[in-house]
């Protein structure tokens, strides 16, 4: 695995893969990576005849108040884990060289950078959009790979490659979980033992209220109280900050059920603030 870290080496060096026709599947990623990540790392593997991983905790898609600072690192591991998965190139920038004196520009992606998550962390998305547009622009991947766990990402990364031409195929893979349930997050190494046991609460109410809603007994808004009722439930869970039935396209609360829907949930459990998500089609 070649291990670079400096962006224009980076560019040089995926130009010449594309100038001899291979395709390049890029997994963008902020490092502590786990099986979820290592299940985009296989995707890419098998669909590009070469596979890139990037690692860069991005400053600019956390808030002030947020886990910046201590946001997980084990470069080491992660870098072995990669090794293990046979990756080709790891993208290990510093954030000088990302973001260098007199940096100014950024992507916005409006509307929809606003709701569910966005609403709670002002200028997250922008952060997102600038970084990845920065990553995807650097590596000229032909395919790019991220999780549906972070589905809100997922719809402002298709649209921000759709309304500025990119040429790349934008790649949603399932979100793997924890036996009992849990969503893989690099975020989940924050909880003590009672507040991971407790997290299993919200697989829990995602999955009552897939089954209500597929039963066709329950309108958006009973499937809304059913939700909130069960996270409620949880005395550990110390905040709701949304959990209902959206649009998957506009991620506007739903009142039409039908098609796919959207059932998305982000919870606080102290300190710690965890997302889940699950695709009805009904
Ligand atoms: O999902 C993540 O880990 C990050 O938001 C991403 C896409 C790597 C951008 O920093």
């Amino acid at each position: 695995m070649e291990i670079i870290r400096i962006p224009r080496i980076m560019q040089d060096t995926c130009k010449k893969y594309l100038l001899k026709g291979r395709s390049i599947g890029l997994v963008p990623t902020m490092g502590a990576l786990h099986e979820g990540h290592l299940s985009l790392v296989k995707r890419a593997r098998t669909e590009n005849d070469i596979s890139a991983v990037s690692i860069f905790i991005n400053p600019t898609q956390f808030g002030p108040s947020e886990d910046l600072d201590r946001y997980p690192r084990d470069v080491e591991n992660d870098i072995k884990k990669l090794r293990a998965q046979e990756v080709d190139i790891l993208f290990l920038p510093d954030n000088l060289l990302m973001y260098p004196k007199g940096f100014v520009t950024y992507v916005e992606v409006t509307a929809i950078s606003g709701k569910l998550c966005g609403a709670f962390r002002p200028g997250h998305f922008r952060g997102v959009a600038t970084v990845v547009a920065k990553l995807l622009n650097i590596a000229s991947p032909t395919r790019a790979y991220f999780g549906q766990k972070d589905f809100q990402q997922t719809v402002v990364i298709r649209r921000m490659a759709k309304d500025l031409d990119l040429d790349v195929q934008i790649v949603v893979c399932p979100t793997i979980r924890e036996q009992d349930g849990l969503a893989m997050s690099s975020r989940n190494l924050y909880l003590d033992s009672r507040q991971r046991q407790a997290a299993a609460a919200i697989y829990k109410c995602l999955s009552a209220a897939s089954e209500a809603l597929r039963s066709g007994t329950a309108s958006s808004a009973e499937t809304k109280k059913i939700m909130r009722e069960m996270l409620a439930g949880e005395p550990l869970i110390t905040n709701i900050e949304y959990a209902s039935v959206y649009d998957t396209n506009t991620l506007d609360e739903a009142d039409q059920m039908q098609g796919e829907v959207l059932l998305a949930v982000a919870v606080r459990m102290g300190e710690v603030r965890l997302i889940d998500n699950t695709v009805v089609n009904l």
